[in-house]
């Protein structure tokens, strides 16, 4: 165990993160695949924190997150900018939904701002692929908190905003729109 683990903590007995990928069977309904992805980025926030408490992760609990943040997370980012977004804003109606547009350009920017982070944090997952158990140092948790505080912000925002209205403006041909480029970008037939 390394020597600045947090001395009132100890390391989680069972894996802090649930590795098993979105099933693809929802897929078939956009807004469900999608909220899906959101709850498994709570799922990253919570492990982010634990880590950071601990001042540990152990190395299968690594490669699970990394697995996320590094090779799925950026499918969910086009899902939003490239497919859910665009079709949104086709069904704004009005000046009032101006905020609305607003608020999807925020959310875009903070996809791409928040690439410096993810790469920073896959980055020290892959660091040290000898060690059962890899040490967070202090800096490094407080960028852990800091990027779950920042992604915590934002999925209150698309699930709160978002996607509350995309439920009740998408029409039954968006979602299959939606759900083919989906699945194309993933590789999977329609
Ligand atoms: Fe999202
Ligand atoms: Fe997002």
């Amino acid at each position: 165990m390394g020597s600045t683990m947090r001395p009132d903590r100890k390391a989680c007995d069972g894996p802090i993160f649930d590795p098993r990928p979105t099933p693809a069977i929802l897929l078939d309904d956009p807004l469900e695949f999608i909220l899906a992805d959101h709850y498994r980025q709570r799922q990253i926030c919570h492990a982010l924190r634990t880590m950071a408490a601990v001042g540990a992760v152990n190395q299968d609990d690594a490669i699970r997150i990394t697995h996320f943040l590094r090779d799925e997370l950026w499918l969910h980012h086009l899902d939003e900018d490239e497919d859910l977004f665009p079709v949104l804003r086709r069904r704004m109606r009005s000046e009032r939904d101006l905020k609305l547009g607003q608020t999807l350009e925020e959310l875009t920017s903070y996809h791409q701002q928040s690439e410096a982070a993810i790469a920073q944090l896959v980055t020290f997952l892959l660091a040290d692929g000898s060690s059962e158990m890899i040490v967070v140092p202090e800096a490094m948790g407080r960028m852990m908190l800091a990027y779950a505080a920042d992604e915590h912000r934002h999925l209150a925002i698309e699930n709160g905003v978002v996607m509350a209205i995309a439920r009740t403006r998408l029409t039954r041909q968006d979602r299959a729109d939606i759900s083919r480029r989906m699945k194309a970008r993933r590789g999977l037939a329609d």
